[in-house]
């Protein structure tokens, strides 16, 4: 049995295991990884991206990750919050477009309590009980995870960012922990939410041992969503002279992980399309089978910059819904607005 084979039916791959299917070089390897990723996704969602209204409602973050522009020690980052009403106003403005998943997505921004964003949920189901919200604002307690749920929260986004407990010091500051980060996860889980976890790819430290043991990782905690984009530096953190991650690699990562969970919602992420002027519709070719177009109001889109260059335009943008239509159309796939959820 070859090692795609043997993904595809659910074996359990060790570390060494995953490393060879991950830095396998062989151009036949690639294109048969890719086919049977594409394969599997049609096979239980059919050839369907599903679109997702994505809010950043928050650019303000406690959290002071190496990687990320929105970490508290850069000063330039431009901060912003939109308020109960404009957060009402863009969910009622996606709606109409047709959206029926809001993603409320934001730093850790401790101004949104408990109070605070069970309000939003609740606002958004008591408007639109037949859309789904998730969000995806970071650590909090079981209590919290608990409240939003009993508001309405249907699924949560929290990237594990990385397996590796020596590479997760490489990338956070010491008042993080990589045990809390897991604990959430766990946590979301049990709650009942449809729970997504991820992963960067070259991130600096990172290698294909560091991914295997994601892909380990992801194969034991079993998400429902799993997002994962190339790591791309920004000029204003520790990070900004490293290598962006590649492309190539990323989107193998979304084969392999599409294998090894095969009913995973997998993103083809904002980061892939800003890597790469193709990166969406291949994310897409390597198994992903959803998009989150920015449906943020414009005066705050751009300020939401976790990296540089990030796309604010184009098929990134959720007036857009024509155009991201027809280039999803244009490799044989259908544009989905249903709420999409996954399907045990
Ligand atoms: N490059 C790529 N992805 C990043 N993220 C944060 N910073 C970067 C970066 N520089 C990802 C992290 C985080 C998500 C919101 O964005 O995985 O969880």
């Amino acid at each position: 049995m070859n090692i795609i084979e043997r993904i595809s039916s659910g074996k359990t791959l060790s570390v060494e295991e995953w490393i060879q299917a991950i830095d396998y070089n062989d151009p036949g390897y690639a294109e048969e990884l890719k086919a049977a990723a594409s394969v599997t996704r049609d096979r239980i969602y059919g050839r369907k991206v599903f679109a997702r209204g994505l809010i950043e409602f928050t650019s303000y973050c406690r959290n002071d990750c190496y990687y990320c522009g929105l970490r508290r020690s850069n000063r330039d980052a431009l901060r912003y919050r939109l308020s109960y009403d404009c957060i009402m106003d863009t969910a009622d403005a996606g709606y109409m477009a047709g959206f029926r998943t809001f993603v409320l997505q934001g730093g850790e921004d401790s101004y949104f309590n408990d109070e605070r964003l069970i309000m939003i949920v609740r606002g958004i189901k008591e408007r639109y009980p037949d859309a789904a919200v998730t969000l995806s604002v970071g650590e909090r307690s079981f209590e919290s995870y608990k409240a939003l749920k009993e508001a309405g929260a249907d699924r949560y986004l929290l990237r594990h960012e990385t397996a590796d407990s020596i590479h997760y010091r490489k990338l956070h500051p010491d008042d993080m922990s990589q045990e809390n980060r897991i604990r959430c996860l766990h946590d979301l889980k049990s709650l009942g939410y449809q729970t997504g976890a991820g992963m960067m790819v070259g991130s600096p430290g990172s290698s294909s041992r560091t991914l295997a043991e994601d892909m380990v990782f992801l194969s034991s905690l079993k998400p429902e969503m799993v997002g994962i984009g190339p790591f791309i530096p920004h000029s204003a953190t520790p990070f900004r002279n490293e290598e962006r991650g590649s492309v190539d690699l990323t989107l193998r990562m979304v084969a392999l992980v599409r294998l090894a969970l095969p009913h995973a919602m997998i993103p083809s992420t904002t980061a892939l399309a800003t890597a790469s002027s193709d990166g969406q519709l291949q994310g897409i070719l390597h198994g992903a089978n959803v998009i989150m177009p920015d449906i943020t109001p414009p005066a705050e889109r751009g300020k939401y910059m976790i990296y540089d260059g990030k796309k604010i335009t184009g098929d990134e943008a959720g007036e857009n819904l024509r155009q991201i239509a027809e280039s999803v159309g244009s490799i044989g796939y259908e544009l989905s607005m249903e709420r999409g959820d996954y399907i045990p």
